[in-house]
């Protein structure tokens, strides 16, 4: 393997993340391999004819001794011709094969946001920033964007594709092997999007069907809850100090007065933090930018009273 991946965490096997990895990287072999030698080839060629072509005295006019070379001519365009045609043909059977989910995939949908991943599974559970798949399942990711154009790119597998509002768009997969892999958003959508990444894990089938089952918030207080609901959705933008990051550090702002960017001096009781939460729009704090996606309707009561009663506990 002439490329090495710099994006795994943590891997059992050295064998290739899905199978197109494997084909993808011959391809490019192929296409580097091809475009060395050309360069080579064109490099050498110039240094002879400038050297054996060069005006020996000043003044001096070039003679035209043959104006067309057949053979030559049908050579140098036969040859790229066929270099040309192989690589299309090649390419397109692997994007055909990476275009194309197999029928019995298992289908996630993918929700991007400024500045998180959000994944909903068959049985409606949802996780933030975490990506489960079982390993030897292909794969369908059906994904849309609540906002702007987000990009899900996971490096190790080398496949991406843009997440539009407003429409679907898919990809697929299949893990060969158990581990965890870094996904990126790699379309520049605003402040946070450096920040905007999530976690693949790979598990086995078992596990993987254990994981779906559980409940992520059994067993925690309302305040874990809302830590866990903090640190999945809101870290891009916030901190859990006193510290700015996109938005204001959220340490120690409960119950105190809070400057509008138009309009009167708020106090930031429970209703305020609800507010600010659903429809950040509404009451923008002075001197920070209205960025903030509203959470309307993508948090249970449980998660909001949660991260009401977190941030209340932040000092
Ligand atoms: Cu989302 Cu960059």
């Amino acid at each position: 393997m002439l490329f090495s991946n710099f994006f795994v965490l943590a891997e059992e096997k050295t064998q290739p993340a899905t199978d197109y990895v494997a084909q993808l990287e011959k391809l490019e072999e192929f296409l580097i391999v091809i475009s060395f030698i050309a360069c080579v080839l064109i490099t050498l060629a110039f240094v002879y004819f400038a050297f054996r072509f060069r005006r020996k005295e000043s003044r001096e006019e070039g003679k035209a001794t043959q104006h067309h070379n057949l053979p030559l001519e049908i050579v140098w365009s036969f040859i790229p011709f066929v270099i040309f045609m192989v690589s299309f043909a090649w390419g397109w059977l692997v994007y055909k094969d990476v275009r194309t989910p197999p029928k019995d995939s298992l289908e996630i949908q993918v929700y991007g946001q400024k500045w998180n991943w959000e994944f909903i599974y068959k049985n409606g559970r949802k996780t933030t920033n975490e990506l489960y798949v079982p390993v030897d399942r292909p794969v369908k990711l059906i994904m849309t964007s609540r906002d702007v154009i987000h990009s899900f790119y996971i490096p190790t597998f080398k496949i991406k594709q843009d997440v539009v509002p407003g429409t679907y768009t898919f990809l697929w997969f299949k893990a060969n092997h158990k581990g965890e892999f870094q996904v990126f958003c790699t379309e520049f959508c605003g402040a946070g999007h450096s920040s905007m990444g999530a976690k693949l894990n790979v598990l086995s089938l078992a596990d993987w069907e254990n994981w779906l089952k559980t409940d992520p918030y059994k067993g925690l207080s309302l305040v874990e809850i809302g830590q866990k609901a903090f640190q999945g959705r809101c870290t891009a933008c916030h901190k859990p100090t006193q510290e700015r990051l996109i938005g204001p550090g959220l340490a120690g702002l409960y119950n105190t007065k809070r400057d509008l960017e138009d309009g009167p001096v708020v106090l930031a009781d429970e209703n305020y933090l609800r507010e600010s939460i659903l429809n950040p729009g509404a009451k923008i704090s002075k001197g920070y930018p209205n960025q903030m996606t509203p959470f309307a309707g993508l948090l249970s009561e449980e998660e909001l009273s949660g991260l009401i009663e977190y941030i209340k506990s932040l000092k």
